[in-house]
């Protein structure tokens, strides 16, 4: 749903930033007629970070395809102030060395996680501290759970999981957690 958006949106998934955002939570309360939570609207940004590599496929196939417009004064103001200030498609770290042997699990977590995740509060999912007792002498597991995550929780949404990232990505994770 939200990769259609996008799409009739003409952004791509490098555009994604707060302003598309918005503009989306806008289409999603005109277009289907509620309002998302920021948890459905994470949930719908997950979801959508999961697809983006089919979507690039597509988007270079189907360049030249004439694509749907979604006539809002709005929407095009919006959309175009969000390609003029597009998100840096690189997706370097930005690691804090004087964290020395955790700061690329640091890292890694504040890029993936941390919109789901705080240190020792309940956000859209359990805290670090919580995760840290639950596998502090099971590292295999935790690393098990982030890349396909089960269902535990019932009061909680599903995690999504992370397929993408590597074996050494996990581990640097991993050891951040449990510290
Ligand atoms: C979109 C929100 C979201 C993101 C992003 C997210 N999580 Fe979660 N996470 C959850 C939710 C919700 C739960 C609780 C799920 C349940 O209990 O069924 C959870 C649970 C967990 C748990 C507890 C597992 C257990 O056995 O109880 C760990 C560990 C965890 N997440 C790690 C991570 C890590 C590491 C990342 C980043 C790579 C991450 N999560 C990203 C939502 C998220």
């Amino acid at each position: 749903m939200l990769q259609q958006s996008l799409f009739m949106l003409k952004l791509k998934p490098s555009d994604l930033n707060l302003e598309v955002l918005e503009m989306l939570t806008f289409f999603y309360s005109v277009y289907l007629k509620f309002m998302p939570n920021p948890q459905q609207l994470v949930l719908i940004l997950y979801d959508f970070y999961g697809g983006s590599r089919q979507m690039y496929r597509h988007y270079s196939l189907e360049k030249h395809q004439e694509l749907v417009a979604v006539h809002t004064d709005n929407f095009a103001k919006l959309s175009k102030k969000a390609r003029e200030n597009p998100v840096d498609e690189s997706n370097e770290l930005l690691v804090d060395e004087s964290l020395g042997e955790y700061a690329k699990g640091a890292a890694i977590f504040s890029q993936y996680c941390t919109a789901c995740h705080k240190e020792k509060e309940v956000l859209v999912g359990p805290p670090i501290a919580e995760m840290a007792e639950i596998y502090i002498n099971n590292e295999t597991a935790l690393i098990d759970w982030i890349r396909e995550p089960g269902k535990k929780r019932e009061d909680f949404p599903q995690m999504p999981g992370f397929p993408q990232l590597s074996d050494e990505e996990l581990q640097e994770l991993s050891k951040y957690i449990i510290k």
